[in-house]
């Protein structure tokens, strides 16, 4: 388990590149399967979920292989449907092999993913959809927590989502896009994800309308064909880095960021008192001032403000010139940073039944020992250390290389003095 330890105090200035988009490339590797064919990945970030992504692959049967940030996927060689619980526990995206597997194979056994820390995470919507897709579910094991699905024909159907479920939405466009006849997804979730997915599939040949819409329509193909794809780069980690040169008062430009998916973010932190150009896929953002508060922040579905960007806000606010109230309606448990950011001195309050947090912003936080609950977390915590005074250890940072390629290379590009180290360092 590695720490990161963060010196406080620099501004971040200069030039970074952004990787490519974790939550893009996850649904398009399992999708690689569907095509029995050869996939080529261009811009596939290499981060700890998506090699997770890809070890599933091979103990599927299949070949990957990377050149650089190139995968490619030979998915002629499939030979199992069983996707090992071990893996599934890892990583909860892998429930959207579910889809996939039932897509290629009409039939898949994978381990229920159970909650994370971020909030419990059920998969309802998936198994419900499914079924009303010809889709038999049997569950098997101690307290019924593997899942066996199989199906003589999906069959497309009408699909109404409770709640815009990105996971729930690209499970059932799997599982559609070799089915007989027509699936509707009504309330489908508009994250760019699944338009990207949407996008790689219609490469492949299948027949999707509505993408990026909350209706989305597949027709069921026979086929797919072989796919050369480039993913877009990653909203979340522009987003995090662009927080970073808020928090530290500084003055940056990323490259070949995905500007058209960032309009939330980046009118939040204009609100903050952030200057921001967009140029082509290059944004140069700007902080001359301790932020200003806002008043009122909530997360919602796309295209309104993430709840994987929330937790960066909150080190903002939390040094803001003023009183800030964020409101997390994704996850139920989505503020555990609370109790790291007040050992840095934060003033925040919490109304758990309603998923409140109230943060008066304090002039400076200070350097503590901390500790990553999760990957955008951590990824918030090193944000705070970069802008407290002293020392910041960020414990148990493995979980923020689930999708940063290398936050403490990217930072230090800036300016950021930042290191990982050993798990058992102190500060004295
Ligand atoms: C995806 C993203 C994650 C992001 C989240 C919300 C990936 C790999 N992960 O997660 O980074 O934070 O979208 O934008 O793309 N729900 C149910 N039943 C279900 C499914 C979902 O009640 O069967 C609820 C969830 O508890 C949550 C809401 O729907 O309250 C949205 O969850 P969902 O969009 O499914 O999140 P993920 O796809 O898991």
């Amino acid at each position: 388990m590695s720490s990161i330890e963060v010196i406080g105090g620099e501004q971040l200035k200069g030039e970074l590149k952004i990787q490519g988009s974790k939550n893009a490339a996850l649904p398009i590797i399992a999708a690689t399967i569907l095509n029995k064919g050869i996939t080529v990945l261009r811009n596939c970030p290499k981060i700890r979920d998506v090699f997770y992504m890809v070890k599933i692959l091979e103990e599927l049967g299949c070949r990957a292989t990377w050149d650089g940030n190139v995968l490619l996927v030979d998915s002629s060689t499939l030979n199992s449907t069983t996707v090992p619980e071990e893996s599934v526990r890892k990583m909860r995206s892998s429930i959207l092999y579910l889809g996939a597997l039932l897509g290629r194979c009409h039939e898949v056994t994978i381990a229920y993913p159970g909650g994370c820390s971020i909030g419990k995470r059920p998969i309802d919507y998936h198994l419900n959809a499914l079924k009303k897709m010809n889709v038999v579910e049997e569950f098997h094991g101690k307290e019924d927590t593997i899942i066996h699905c199989h199906t003589n024909c999906i069959m497309g159907n009408d699909i109404f989502l409770e709640k815009p479920s990105v996971g729930a939405t690209q499970n059932i466009i799997l599982a559609a896009v070799l089915s007989q006849g027509v699936t509707r997804i009504f309330n489908a979730a508009r994250e760019p994800e699944v338009t990207e997915l949407c996008t790689y599939l219609i490469k492949a040949g299948a027949k999707i309308c509505g993408k990026g819409t909350s209706f989305i329509e597949v027709e069921g193909v026979k086929e797919l064909n072989d796919v050369d794809f480039t993913l877009s780069s990653d909203r979340i980690v522009a987003g995090t880095y662009m927080a970073a040169v808020a928090a530290t008062t500084g003055d940056a430009v990323l490259l070949g960021a995905p500007v058209h998916q960032l309009d939330s973010t980046i009118r939040v932190l204009r609100k903050v008192g952030c200057n921001i150009d967009t140029i082509g896929n290059n944004i140069r953002i700007s902080c001359r001032r301790r932020p200003l508060p806002i008043e009122l922040l909530r997360t919602q579905p796309y295209p309104g403000f993430p709840t994987d960007m929330q937790s960066q806000l909150m080190t903002i606010l939390s040094i803001a010139d003023g009183k800030s109230t964020i409101i997390e309606e994704i996850f139920e448990s989505r503020f555990q940073n609370v109790y790291e950011l007040r050992k840095m001195g934060a003033m925040i309050s919490v109304d758990s039944t309603t998923n409140k947090a109230v943060i008066s912003g304090v002039k400076q936080l200070k350097g503590a020992v901390v500790k990553a609950h999760d990957l955008r977390s951590g990824a918030a915590l090193v944000i705070a250390g970069l802008t407290a005074e002293g020392v910041t250890i960020v414990r148990e940072a493995s979980s923020i290389e689930r999708g940063y390629e290398d936050i403490c290379r990217d930072l230090e590009t800036l300016g950021g003095n930042l290191r990982y180290c050993s798990e058992n360092v102190l500060v004295s």
